[in-house]
């Protein structure tokens, strides 16, 4: 079983969508293991997405991950990381292939509805940013 980090973001929870892409999220085989609610503070959501610090949409993307409340959680599954890129789709919702969650809930390549980790080590980093190891629900006893 392998372990990934989706964040739905602030257009689909202020939205109320986050019912329906949690059930998609299930549904596809991602079973969650940790899940909370919190506002990013400015420094968080540099850090988070430090990786893109220098890109152009760098400034607004820190604008709206703080402009209301993200729920992050972890997803469990075999080949995880994969199986929810695939279940999200692509960046762009103009892009993204049908019944996709962004293509179904996404407003824009900014306002995409939700982050998934792009790789093993990536999610690596991305769970422990918001869920130190002691919140994490063991599986099995
Ligand atoms: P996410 O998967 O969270 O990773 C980085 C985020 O930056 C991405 O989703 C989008 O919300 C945003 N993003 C990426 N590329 C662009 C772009 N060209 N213009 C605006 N926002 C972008």
């Amino acid at each position: 079983m392998e372990r990934t980090l989706a964040i739905i973001k602030p257009d689909a929870v202020s939205a109320s969508r986050t019912g329906k892409i949690v059930a998609h999220l299930e549904a596809a085989g991602l079973s969650i293991r940790a899940i909370r609610m919190l506002r990013l503070t400015e420094t968080q959501a540099r850090a988070f997405y430090a990786v893109h610090a220098g890109r152009p949409f760098f400034a607004s993307l820190v604008r709206f991950m703080t402009s209301g409340a993200v729920i992050p959680m972890v997803l469990e599954g075999a080949g995880a990381v994969a199986r929810l890129r695939q279940v999200i789709g692509a960046t762009d919702p103009a892009e993204a292939a049908e019944g996709t969650i962004r293509k179904l809930y996404a407003e824009s390549k900014e306002r995409n509805a939700i982050h998934a980790s792009d790789s093993p080590e990536t999610a690596a980093r991305e769970v422990a940013f918001f869920f130190p190891t002691e919140t994490l629900v063991a599986t099995s006893d």
